[in-house]
């Protein structure tokens, strides 16, 4: 699979999420996928299921280097020495020796970001994370951390799907090298009964949500990483890497509506500073 370069590491384009599956049951989910061939995992402390995909990773028998594993520390965790202890329960409880992409969750309104971030680069100085990365900054908060903390940044996550823009922000990490992985990428399943969609899915042979990863993968610097419980749709996921979009479906999808975000908790961040 394509993997994206950056600040020392090599992300595999297409990821798994693990979002709403706590607990012991999302181990044989991931077992699954590293089964079938997902090389990297996304997960973070405020999944409940650190335990069981550290469980998975253990029994699957995928080398560790083979491995690119992301854990996220939540927002009520930023204050100083907080996110390094934080980090310890995350690691322990994966059972690994690192990780390989450390990063924050959510912003907090309160959070002192050069120092967050100073705490982030210590943990990646001490060998504990390989990368560290940030999601759900505003375009505020990633000049502060690119430009005035100057951290580096391996990848800023965000949601990122057919029925919402991320110009502006795309735009801005490009130029900063920095890659974009799009969370909820089929809009938390929104996308496979989407008409425009599925009518360039039936032009294709597959299916509706496979042309929304497609879409997304088929544009640079981005990385995507669906969540399934189904092996099904794992390997309809998986397989979506070969689709090959034309200008006709480009465009069809850039007239689908742009202003749909389905992630909108209370403590989010001012998307328009
Ligand atoms: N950083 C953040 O704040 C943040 C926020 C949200 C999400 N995330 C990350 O991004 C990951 C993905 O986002 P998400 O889980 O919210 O939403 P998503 O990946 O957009 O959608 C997941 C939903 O789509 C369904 N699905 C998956 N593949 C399918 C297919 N081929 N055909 C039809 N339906 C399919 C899944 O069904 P089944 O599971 O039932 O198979 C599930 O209901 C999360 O798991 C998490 O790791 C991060």
């Amino acid at each position: 699979m394509e993997k994206i370069q950056t600040q020392g590491v090599a992300i595999p384009r297409l990821g798994f999420g693990t979002f709403r599956m706590p607990g012991g049951g999302c181990q044989p989910v991931v077992e699954s996928a590293l089964g079938l061939g997902f090389r990297h995992i996304d997960t973070a402390a405020m999944y409940e299921n650190e335990d069981a995909v550290g469980a998975a990773i253990a029994s699957s028998g995928v080398k560790r280097e083979d491995l690119f594993v992301t854990t996220k520390v939540w927002h009520d965790r930023l204050g100083r020495g907080a996110v390094r202890k934080a980090f310890d329960t995350s690691l322990s409880k994966l059972k690994l020796d690192y990780v390989d992409m450390y990063m924050v969750h959510w912003p907090s309104a309160d959070m002192d970001l050069p120092a967050v971030l100073e705490e982030m680069m210590t943990i990646k100085a001490d060998g504990g994370t390989r990368a560290i990365g940030v999601c759900n900054f505003n375009m505020k908060m990633i000049r502060q951390a690119v430009e005035e903390v100057r951290a580096p940044i391996a990848a800023l996550q965000i949601e990122y799907h057919p029925f919402m823009s991320q110009a502006r922000m795309l735009d801005y990490v490009r130029g900063k090298g920095i890659p974009l992985t799009a969370y909820a990428p089929l809009a938390q399943g929104r996308a496979a009964h989407d008409e425009t969609l599925q009518k360039i899915g039936d032009k294709h042979g597959v299916s509706a949500a496979q042309i929304a990863i497609a879409w997304l993968l088929d544009q640079p610097d981005v990385i995507a990483i669906p969540k399934a419980q189904k092996e099904s749709s794992q390997r309809s996921n998986l397989d979506a890497l070969k689709v090959k979009l034309d200008d006709e479906d480009r465009s069809a999808i850039a007239a689908l509506p742009k202003d749909r975000r389905y992630v909108k908790p209370p403590f989010a961040p001012d998307w328009a500073a």
